[in-house]
């Protein structure tokens, strides 16, 4: 299973330290990622032993006058392995489309990153019940062309930070449609997982791993999610 803290834009590096050094002092077959802020990411790595790093976006050039972007070389100086691109929340304030999601995921891939490519519908959509064609419509825009080993986070825009997971129901019809679509992508669940309903996620069908925003935060929370 792949478990995953996304920080977004929160913590500290004194909280960071503690975290790793908590999450580290127990073995575990299951892969994790810590995606902190990016002027973290250096003392993820100092501080890190088998916990893998992640960058929570970077820019759709390699280089160049962005002021303020982050680079793909950046994310790979600083010992990233994986990459988050098109968070709903990037989606919708930086306004992130998903071409350039998939471009994002592209220079990743081209770097030896793993992208991780996050997707959801919207409540609004949700409720209309046009999930599926919503999500299907976002991956076949986001993913590049004869892409393998990248990762899909399923993140109902709906479920996150507000503490309404969705049900076991719709994630496991949601990661099944997503499976027969794109089989070869491990897909990962995102959304108001907390230590208490991780063990039961992890155990649904189709689902490879859980993205974690605010229980990533707790160090003891994430380290029930780590060894769920
Ligand atoms: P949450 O965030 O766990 O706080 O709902 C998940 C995410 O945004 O990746």
């Amino acid at each position: 299973m792949l478990i995953v803290a996304n920080w977004k834009m929160n913590g500290s590096i004194s909280l960071l330290k503690e975290c790793l050094k908590k999450w580290q002092s127990q073995p575990t077959d299951n892969t994790i990622v810590v995606c902190p802020p990016f002027p973290y990411l250096q003392c993820a790595q100092e501080n890190s032993r088998f916990i893998k790093i992640g960058g929570q976006t970077c820019h759709d050039h390699e280089k160049g006058a962005y002021t303020g972007h982050v680079s793909v070389l950046h994310l790979k100086e600083t010992g990233c392995t994986y990459g988050l691109v098109g968070h709903s929340e990037r989606r919708l304030h930086d306004g992130e489309t998903s071409e350039q999601v998939r471009k994002k995921a592209s220079l990743l891939l081209d770097h030896g990153i793993t992208p991780i490519i996050c997707v959801g519908e919207t409540l609004e959509q949700y409720e209309q019940e046009i999930s599926e064609e919503v999500v299907k419509e976002q991956l076949q825009e986001s993913i590049p062309p004869c892409a393998e080993n990248i990762f899909i986070a399923y993140e109902p825009v709906w479920a996150i930070g507000t503490g309404k997971t969705a049900t076991d129901i719709d994630i496991a019809q949601m990661h099944a449609f997503i499976n027969n679509h794109f089989p070869s992508q491990g897909i990962l669940y995102g959304g108001s997982v907390t230590a208490e309903n991780a063990g039961r996620i992890l155990k649904l069908p189709h689902v490879q791993g859980v993205l974690v925003g605010g229980a990533s935060l707790k160090k003891d929370d994430f380290f029930q999610i780590i060894h769920s």
